[in-house]
């Protein structure tokens, strides 16, 4: 149950999360790391509703990393197959719930049939408004930045911007993050404290949470707890936490 006088102020606008552990949950049982990525779109289900139901505006998953193109080819080829699986299967979901299906990363290079599964959920979910899902597909955020300086230099070089307005709000344009807000709280699970080329200039002031829960068992209670832990933080953004209070 969703504690509602706990979580009815201070939600984090922008969750992003690196759904990290898939692998080593399946170690763990004995079984194929295929059965973990299975498993983790269950939990990607589970934590879509739940960050909707709490009232989170923008949930931001990172689904597929530039450099999980070097794993093996086999599981890369299981990877985008779930991906087609559950776009088909989820779309209901997202519909259900009145979310919108958005994606960044180098989308170009994704197989022809998760490309089009993708764009037309995308386009199907384009008017619902409860919240927006954004997936993290073949994402760096170095690739990003390679690409948001050179669609800045393009326009400095045609003359239709002069470098010395170049400012936080010409690069944020520039961004796939270009219609989200800053990351107010990023979670990874699995242990690991890294942030693995993601979203890096979008999470300048982000509140970072780390967990040790493998992302096929995170459950609505470890996102509750996750938030919790945000709501108790206090944001100075670079003042005195005099000035704040
Ligand atoms: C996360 O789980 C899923 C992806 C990166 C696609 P992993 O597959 O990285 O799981 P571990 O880190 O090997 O346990
Ligand atoms: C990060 O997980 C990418 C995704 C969750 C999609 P990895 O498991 O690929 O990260 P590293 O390589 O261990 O840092
Ligand atoms: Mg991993």
């Amino acid at each position: 149950m969703v504690d509602k006088k706990q979580l009815s102020t201070n939600i984090p606008k922008h969750v992003a999360i690196i759904m990290d552990g898939n692998g080593r949950w399946a170690k763990k049982k004995g079984l194929f790391r295929a059965i973990g990525h299975e498993n983790g779109t269950k939990a990607v289900r589970e934590a879509v509703e739940s960050s909707a139901e709490i009232g989170i505006k923008h949930l931001t998953l990172y689904a597929f990393s530039t450099e999980n193109w070097n794993r093996p080819k086999l599981e890369v080829d299981t990877l985008m197959k779930l991906l087609v699986n559950s776009l088909k299967k989820e779309i209901k979901t997202l519909q259900k719930n009145n979310i919108r299906l958005n994606a960044i990363g180098n989308l170009n290079s994704l197989p022809k049939k998760a490309r089009e599964e993708l764009l037309e959920v995308i386009e199907k979910t384009k008017a619902n408004d409860h919240m927006t899902l954004t997936l993290a597909l073949s994402y760096g955020s170095r690739e990003e930045l390679i690409k948001t300086i050179e669609e800045i230099s393009i326009k400095v070089k045609n003359g239709v911007i002069s470098p010395h307005l170049i400012n936080e709000t010409v690069i944020n344009e520039h961004l796939y993050t270009k219609n989200l807000p800053d990351v107010d709280l990023l979670i990874r699970t699995s242990g690991e404290q890294r942030v693995s080329n993601f979203l890096l200039w979008q999470i300048a002031y982000a509140e970072l949470y780390f967990t040790e829960v493998l992302w096929p068992d995170f459950k609505k209670s470890d996102l509750i707890e996750a938030i919790y832990n945000y709501q108790k933080r206090e944001r100075r953004f670079g003042k005195t936490s005099e000035q704040l209070s």
